[in-house]
């Protein structure tokens, strides 16, 4: 049986295991996945000696992303920009090599499972941390007329714009400078949701049929997202098929197949307390 784990510390509340298990039910795929709690400072003893002995793939969560990035011999361009990886695998050549889906799954969630357009859109994103490096390129590639990146600390924000200048029209910016200013499509990846928070945000923010997305989750709707509809968002949408489609695609990678995403959420959807 092929072998497959997600690497992280703390691991015990990963759904990873009953994700990857989902979809290999779904695709008759007999394999193996395990949460695996990996000492700080052990990671790369740890991975070698996964990928090394039986393992074919290891998804990588907090605080190791960065670690498996530095470890990746081959990233994908999107990895490259994400500064994170959260999947490995071996190319034919054996060689380590690193991706990341996260980006990739929410832009899915966006369009493919909610019918939402990024394309030619006002999009801001509020937040300059891991999460959001991660979902940069992705949300670029799908054309959006401008992002904005705005961040409690606008320093970081500017930093991150200058990284995918490349890519598209992108700005950095604090909160105070959104004054004035309307988007199609809000994304919060601020870590303020996991204390409940909302960012300093003016009312008059969203245009009107405007969507907000925010890439945390919880069984009640998460704080930006009762933001998102006391200020008439046309729909709010929160995590919890981003985190589905994060491993679909690494499902992908790993096994050449696409599993059907929608029955998957809809489980966890119905098992959140
Ligand atoms: P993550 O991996 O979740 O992105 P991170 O890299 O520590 O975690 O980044 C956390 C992000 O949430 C940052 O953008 C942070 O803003 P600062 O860069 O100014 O620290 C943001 N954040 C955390 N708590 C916040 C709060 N209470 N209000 C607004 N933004 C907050």
């Amino acid at each position: 049986t092929d072998r497959y784990a997600v690497f992280g510390n703390p691991i015990k509340h990963s759904k990873s295991p009953q994700i990857h298990s989902a979809f290999a039910e779904q695709t008759a795929h007999a394999l193996s996945y395990d949460a695996i709690c990996v000492d700080e400072g052990g990671f790369p003893e740890a991975v070698n000696s996964f990928m090394q002995g039986p393992g074919k793939g290891l998804n990588i969560t907090i605080p190791f992303k960065q670690e498996a990035w530095q470890m990746a011999e081959v990233r994908s361009q999107r990895a490259e920009l994400a500064g994170a990886v959260n999947t490995l695998y071996r190319n034919a050549e054996g060689q380590l090599c690193g991706e990341n889906t996260d980006g990739i799954g929410m832009v899915r969630d966006i369009v493919e499972n909610n019918g939402g357009k990024i394309e030619g859109a006002d999009v801001l994103i509020l937040g300059a941390g891991g999460a959001v490096r991660g979902v940069l390129q992705p949300v670029l590639e799908q054309k959006p007329r401008r992002l904005v990146i705005a961040n409690r600390t606008a320093s970081k924000a500017e930093l991150l714009a200058d990284l995918v200048a490349d890519l598209g029209d992108v700005e950095g910016c604090g909160f105070d400078a959104l004054d004035g200013q309307q988007f199609d499509l809000v994304i919060n990846g601020t870590a303020a949701s996991l204390q409940g928070e909302v960012p300093p945000l003016p009312d008059d923010l969203l245009k009107s049929a405007a969507w907000c997305y925010d890439m945390m989750y919880s069984a009640d709707v998460t704080a930006f997202c009762q933001w998102a509809q006391d200020h008439n968002a046309e729909k709010s949408i929160d995590g919890l098929g981003m985190l589905v489609e994060q491993a679909a695609e690494s499902f992908y990678i790993w096994r050449g197949i696409r599993p059907a995403t929608q029955p998957v959420i809809a489980t966890l959807r119905a098992a959140l307390t």
